[in-house]
Formats: structure tokens, sequence, C-alpha cells
């Protein structure tokens, strides 16, 4: 694998390659990354890989400076994994060597609800950083995890309003045994909050099956699953059931006529914020 740091770098070494799978990350790299990385080579050819903790994507009170950081440990996950050709892990003057005042603004609609209401700026700063990113390594296809679905839809919808020729793939979301969604956040639970941690996915497996059983009352189910979430000592910002098309509520004519749907919530567990998604 060659790791690189600059963008002429990078260009020298995917020059005349037309069809790269590209999988951007910010690091602390795990099994659901390396996932990511091991079916980008299905898409394209080469698998190019960029770690950049991006500072645009973070709120001022959040964990940019804690965001950890483990570069030498992710090169070594990559090397034994063997399936990225390219590592770009530029540093900051290098991908903002100016203020980024040009920024993507995503719509209101889809970026300014769930994680947009709560993260005011992430989608901007996501957009910003995933178009140059794009630019740089000019991929056929990029693979993003379902795991943040949000953030999938909106960098699709981006690609698609921009008209880069970049075919968007999603990826399962990976889990630990017990079901709790892999995230680089997850290491800063305590052990007794890591022991409650997969009670959020099992509250959406349990408004999933209760949607599949036929319930339609989608504010009670919302209700109950916060209420149950919340006695556990979680902090819920949303527990919510929408559109798989477009995240927003469906009617209960669509819940009654099968739209497929998909339930995202986030929450925090002492200071640690997880997501976590369904889709039923
Ligand atoms: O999902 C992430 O790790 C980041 O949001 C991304 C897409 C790499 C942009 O910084």
């Amino acid at each position: 694998m060659k790791v690189v740091h600059t963008i002429e770098e990078l260009r020298d070494q995917l020059r005349g390659q037309t069809r790269a799978a590209f999988v951007p990350t910010m690091g602390n790299l795990h099994a659901g990354h390396l996932a990511l990385m091991r079916s980008a080579r299905q898409y394209g050819d080469p698998v190019v890989a960029s770690i950049f903790v991006n500072r645009l994507q973070f709120g001022p009170n959040e964990d940019f400076d804690q965001y950890p950081r483990s570069l030498m440990e992710d090169i070594e996950k990559l090397e034994r994994a063997r399936d990225v050709y390219v590592l770009f892990a530029p540093n900051e003057k290098e991908l903002y060597p100016e203020p980024q005042t040009y920024r993507v603004l995503p719509p209101q609609d889809l970026g300014g609800i769930l994680e947009g209401e709560y993260r005011p700026g992430f989608f901007e700063g996501v957009c910003t950083v995933v178009l140059k990113l794009m630019s740089c390594v000019q991929p056929q296809v990029a693979v993003f995890g379902k795991k943040d679905y949000q953030q999938l839809m909106v960098v699709r919808s981006m690609c698609r309003q921009f008209q880069l020729p970049v075919e968007i793939v999603a990826h399962e979301t990976v889990r630990d045994s017990d079901g709790l969604a892999l995230s680089s956040r997850n290491a800063y639970l305590s052990e007794k909050d890591r022991a409650t941690a997969p009670m959020l996915y099992q509250s959406l497996t349990q408004t999933r099956d209760a949607l599949l059983k036929g319930a339609t009352d989608i504010a009670s189910l919302e209700g109950a699953a916060s209420a149950e979430l919340d006695r556990n000592g979680w902090k819920v910002d949303y527990f919510s059931v929408r559109r798989q098309r477009d995240l927003l509520a469906p009617t209960l004519d669509e819940v009654r006529a099968g739209e497929p749907l998909v339930i995202l919530t986030a929450a925090k567990l002492g200071n640690t914020r997880l997501i976590d998604n369904l889709e039923v």
C-alpha cells in the first residue's frame, strides 16, 4: 500500500486510473471501515482510502480535539487487510491551505433535519470535504456505510445534483455480536456504558418488529422507545420513523400501504453520543 500525504503525490499514484473505488474515513479504523474497503474491491480498482479528521464538520462544543487519531495503527490494519492500494492522509494545511470560504450548503429539508438539527453545520462540513476529496481522487465509485444513513443520503444527493461522475454505494452497518453498531466513538464509552449501549439497537429492532406486525401509530412507537431509553439513563436527541426515500415523516396512509421506512436515532450515554438506524 502506498501512503501519500499530498494531493500531488495522490495524483501521481492515480494517473491514468479511471476506475478507482474510494472510501473516505476519519481514521481510527475498525472492522466496519475495513468491511467498506473490502467491498470497494468489487466496484473498482484501485481501492483508495482517505483518513482526514475534518474540522469543518465539528461544532464548536464537539469532540474535534479529542477525536481519536491513530494513523500508525490504521496503516498497520490496512497493510494487514491488503484491500487498499493508496491511502491518502493529508494534513489540514494540505486540504485547507486557505480558509475554506466556499462551502457546500445542503438543502434544509434533507440536511437540516435529524442530525442536521442537532449538529448545525455538520452536513455542510461533510459535503464540503467530500466534494474536495472526490475532486482529489476522482473515483468512479465511493462506498459509504449505512450506519451514517442521513450522511449517505446527503452525499448521494449532492453528487447527483452536482452531476459528479461517481456512483455512491451503500454498505450495511457492521455490528458487534451484541448488536452495537461499530463506531470510532464507541471508544469513549466507559465499561458500564458499553454494557448498556446495545439497548439502542434493541429499541430499533423492537420498533421495527412492531411495524412489521402491523403497528401504525408512529408517534406512540417513537414515544415508547424514547421513554424506555430515557428510563435507562440515555438522553435521546431523536428516535424517529421516516420514509427511506427522503427521510420525511410518513403519513398514516403511507405506513398502511407499506412505504419503505427507516428508524433513525441519536442518543447520549454519559458524554458519548451514539447514532444508529434500521430499515423496515
Ligand atoms: O463518515 C465519516 O467518517 C466522515 O463524515 C467523512 C465521510 C469521512 C467525511 O469527513
